[in-house]
């Protein structure tokens, strides 16, 4: 029986996930697996702490906020009645919106991220994405694209903070190339490209297992 598979999609606010996620979601199905999508901040008590930090409701120092994430993921992936580990178990392919690179890059412009590695370390162990999507984007055109569908802006929406994270992005997946399987793909063009290069990668991967 083949093995189903956990992907996480990455990215700066804006670059296309949530749509991808929906696209591959579609190409999954119509190849015959369950497909269970999910999602970081979670909706679980931690990560509606982290929500509402983040929309200025409560405050947080910035290695709170990492280990609060942290706290968050581990949930995420152990939890009993659907976490990460309990859906493959069941069968599902797993797609999230963010796992712990998203940490990496987003904490790492603020604290070590040797430290924000460390501190997902336990997440890492339990369960690495078979594949890494990060969807590679202008900050400028991530930035118009967030602002098209919100009236506010979250806490790291700032251009400034965008451009860091994606350099952080570039230089943890350098860091982490022997550990993580990653495909980059450039999502400043229209989505449907996109979708067909994401789909050709995990066909590839179906392929081979
Ligand atoms: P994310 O989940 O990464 O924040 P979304 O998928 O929600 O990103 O996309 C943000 C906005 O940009 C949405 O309005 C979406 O329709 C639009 N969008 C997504 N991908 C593209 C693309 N390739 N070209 C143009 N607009 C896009
Ligand atoms: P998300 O709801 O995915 O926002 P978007 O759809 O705009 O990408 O994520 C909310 C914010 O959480 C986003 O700015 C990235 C941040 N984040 C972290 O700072 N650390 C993390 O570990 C994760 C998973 C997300």
């Amino acid at each position: 029986m083949a093995k189903n598979l956990f992907i996480a999609f990455e990215g700066i606010d804006g670059s296309g996930k949530s749509t991808q996620i929906n696209l591959l979601k579609k190409n999954f199905e119509n190849a015959g697996h369950n497909v269970y999508t999910t999602f970081e901040p979670t909706d679980k008590p931690i990560g509606k702490l982290i929500r509402d930090i983040f929309n200025h409701k409560s405050n947080a120092d910035q290695r709170t906020i990492a280990a609060l994430f942290a706290a968050d993921r581990l949930e995420h992936i152990l939890n009993k009645e659907n976490g990460i580990i309990k859906m493959l178990k069941e069968g599902f392919t797993v797609i999230t919106d963010r796992f712990y690179l998203s940490s990496y890059a987003y904490h790492g412009v603020h604290v070590p991220v040797d430290w924000v590695i460390q501190c997902n370390m336990l997440s890492a162990e339990l369960i690495r994405p078979d594949l890494n999507i990060f969807i590679d984007i202008d900050p400028e055109l991530g930035m118009k694209r967030l602002k098209k569908g919100r009236n506010s802006l979250e806490m790291f929406e700032t251009l400034e903070n965008q451009k860091k994270v994606r350099d952080k992005y570039f230089e943890i997946m350098e860091k982490l190339k022997f550990q993580e399987k990653i495909f980059v793909t450039d999502g400043n063009r229209p989505v449907e490209l996109i979708a067909e290069d994401i789909w050709k990668v995990v066909e590839n991967i179906l392929d081979r297992i």
